[in-house]
């Protein structure tokens, strides 16, 4: 998986979406996101959360399933990226700086394209942000009971360093970094 095309703003950025043994994959481009993405973003979120009930509280969900008003508020302080194949936005995450680190928020992979590198690619674009914006560390948090989520972060050199209990309307969420 590499980052190809990088520039100084980190606002394009084309990556290989090959996966092993997949000759046939299509390309994927992270890109940041801009104000006229928000409707497709929204629509991200909402088939993102939307398969989780009813499990998840419905708070939860509501919360995490904005609006255009309410992500175009989101957007302020945090820089997004997402990822397309065929034009299609299928991924997404948010980088939010402050006081020397960057935090990783709101990072989905749309149900039909999970287990193929998007979010690895999109992690990788946050690792890339954060080392451009010279931060020494990221993190980023997940609900306990998403484990494939935490062998995600893993995967990606994130060490698990904490668990926030009853934090996200009764749901335990676990916390991850990495060091820069
Ligand atoms: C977690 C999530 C973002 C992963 O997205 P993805 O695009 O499928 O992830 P990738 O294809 O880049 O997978 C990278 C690695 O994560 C691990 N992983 C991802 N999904 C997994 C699963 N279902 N089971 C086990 N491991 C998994 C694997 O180690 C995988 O590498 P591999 O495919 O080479 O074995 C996606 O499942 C998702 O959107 N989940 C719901 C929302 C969520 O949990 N967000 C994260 C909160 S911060």
């Amino acid at each position: 998986m590499a980052a190809q095309g990088t520039n100084a703003r980190g606002d394009e950025r084309a990556v290989s979406s090959e996966k092993k043994g997949s000759a046939t994959a299509k390309p994927l481009a992270v890109e940041r996101l801009t104000h006229a993405d928000i409707p497709e973003i929204v629509q991200l979120y909402k088939r993102v959360w939307d398969a989780f009930r009813p499990d998840l509280p419905v708070e939860l969900v509501k919360a995490w399933e904005p609006n255009a008003l309410e992500f175009s508020s989101w957007m302020e302080g945090v820089t997004y990226f997402a990822a397309r194949r065929d034009g299609k936005m299928i991924g997404a995450i948010g980088c939010e700086i402050s006081e020397g680190t960057c935090r990783i928020v709101h990072l989905v992979t749309d149900p039909e394209a999970r287990r193929q590198g998007v979010a690895t690619a999109l992690t990788t674009a946050a690792v890339d942000w954060a080392k451009h914006n010279n931060v020494g560390s990221l993190w980023a948090d997940a609900l306990a009971r998403f484990t494939q989520a935490a062998q995600m972060f893993k995967k990606l050199g994130f060490a698990e360093c904490g668990v926030l209990h009853r934090h996200y309307f009764n749901e335990d969420v676990r916390l991850f970094e990495k060091l820069l």
